[in-house]
């Protein structure tokens, strides 16, 4: 192998594993310790995304339409549609939405009808939705 050939390699194996880590971003907690920090888990379509400022990098918030209450505190939710702060969080794997996404939504409540993300975003099919619901009602539901 000639040197430039050598060099060549070793650039595509670092870009190779750069892109591979961060792709599997790991979650620091399970997902039942994040249920349990979640003072309040909604399902629920993004109708509008709020961002403050021209900076693509910053956080920023949307009005999310309930589809679901899972976990609730009491007088925090006054409407169908709330505020969520927080997306775009890079010290979370998954915090980023576009208008018409359905997530569930791990939140930490601001004030009523205004919540903060406080944990990645989870994608909405079946057995999730089910694996949350048990997780709040403290059923066993894990593999
Ligand atoms: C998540 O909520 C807990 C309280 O339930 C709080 O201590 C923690 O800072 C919150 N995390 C984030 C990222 O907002």
């Amino acid at each position: 192998m000639t040197k430039m050939k050598f060099l060549f390699f070793v650039t595509v194996c670092v870009a190779a594993t750069t892109a591979y880590r961060r792709s599997v971003c790991q979650e620091s907690t399970t997902l039942k310790d994040r249920e349990k920090l979640a003072v309040v888990i909604i399902s629920g379509t993004v109708e509008r995304i709020y961002r403050t400022g021209p900076d693509k990098t910053e956080d920023y918030s949307g009005m999310v339409d309930i589809k679901k209450v899972i976990k609730c505190k009491e007088d925090t939710i006054a409407s169908k549609s709330v505020i969520v702060m927080g997306f775009g969080n890079k010290g979370m794997c998954n915090s980023d939405v576009k208008e018409r996404d359905t997530r569930i939504f791990l939140l930490s409540v601001v004030n009523t009808n205004y919540f903060r993300l406080n944990s990645s975003l989870i994608r909405i099919n079946r057995d999730n939705l089910d694996m949350v619901s048990a997780a709040v009602q403290g059923k066993r539901h894990y593999n």
